[in-house]
């Protein structure tokens, strides 16, 4: 069977890092190039963690350097969450690749156009790489197969009560790709507050007893504390829904809606408004995600931790 050819579009951010722990190890998904985005920390910051995640688990896509900014909105990061580093916890590798010349958007738009089969892009940072691609590059649409997405809430939001911190820093970018007429995946917070990994998990995690599951546990242990400060049960591991909606859809519950973007609004900009009960006649433009099965995603996790067996790369 053909694998799925994928670009990994993220902010890293422990959760981004942990949706690219499962993407390598998933033997689905072919990585064709790796994307940063500003988002969690400045682009200079996910930029050099995106560079040492892929060195560690030995993705050999190219890496291209993404927006600095959103498209139009005034930047903001998430230090709270992801430290000053934007990925604070265990040492990590060099980087072992240099970036790609090109930026993200010309890169992503030279593999999907030479790639034989459409590509899925999987974003799970603000959307600003997504958006800045369909306006530079419109001819590549019809080639993206989809797009799988970690962003925004059909019921809630977390950095606002309205809205979801990575649709909340780019609304404009999600605008566009939302109204692209291209399918979306969306895991929203309805789903990715229930993808929680809680602190009597990371014993397992330690005991696959590699390098890679050594690491995603001490970056576990730095990010559980925060959520667990704000009245989590422990950490919401988002990020990695987007990847298993693609390889695992068996373990969510799946609800198609017609879903827009405000971009108004003084308590609800960045809001992702899903048409639950079909009053605007349109069709649905995006599957959302809204229930998953916690216990085998910690399954799938330690599954996926497995396939780095016999894998060690010097730190420092
Ligand atoms: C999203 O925001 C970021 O902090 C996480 O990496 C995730 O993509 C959750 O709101
Ligand atoms: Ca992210």
């Amino acid at each position: 069977m053909n694998k799925i050819p994928v670009i990994l579009d993220g902010d890293p951010g422990h959760d981004d890092a942990i949706a690219w722990v499962f993407a390598k190890a998933s033997p689905l998904l072919d990585i064709l190039a790796v994307v940063s985005v500003s988002g969690n920390q400045t682009i200079e910051k996910t930029t050099i963690n995106a560079r040492r995640i892929c060195a560690l688990l030995g993705i050999d896509a190219p890496i291209a350097r993404g927006a600095v900014r959103p498209m139009t909105a005034d930047p903001f990061t998430a230090g709270n969450w992801h430290g000053e580093s934007g990925l604070d916890g265990p040492a990590m590798p060099e980087p072992d690749q240099e970036l790609s010349l090109l930026p993200a958007v010309d890169l992503m738009a030279e593999v999907i156009r030479e790639s034989a089969e459409p590509v899925i892009i999987i974003s799970t940072g603000p959307q600003t790489n997504v958006g800045e691609l369909l306006t530079a590059h419109p001819e590549v649409k019809d080639k993206i197969r989809l797009i799988s997405i970690m962003g925004g809430g059909i019921t809630h939001g977390n950095w606002v009560p309205g809205a979801e911190f990575n649709i909340l820093e780019d609304p404009e970018a999600a605008w566009i790709e939302f109204h692209s007429g291209i399918p979306i995946h969306m895991c929203g917070l309805d789903v990715t507050e229930k993808a929680i990994i809680r602190p009597d998990d990371f014993p397992r995690i330690r005991a696959v007893g590699n390098q890679v599951a050594d690491i995603v546990a001490g970056w576990l242990e730095f990010f559980y504390k925060y959520p667990m400060a704000i009245g989590y049960e422990g950490a919401p591991v988002h990020d990695p829904c987007a990847v298993l909606s693609i390889t695992h859809p068996e373990i969510f519950r799946i609800e198609r809606y017609y879903v827009d973007i405000e971009l108004e609004g003084e308590y609800t900009r960045g809001a992702t408004v899903a048409d639950f009960k079909g009053v605007l006649g349109k069709e649905p433009n995006a599957a959302c995600s809204v229930e998953i099965d916690r216990d085998r995603y910690v399954d799938l996790l330690i599954e996926a931790l497995h396939y780095y067996d016999g894998r060690e790369v010097p730190i420092g």
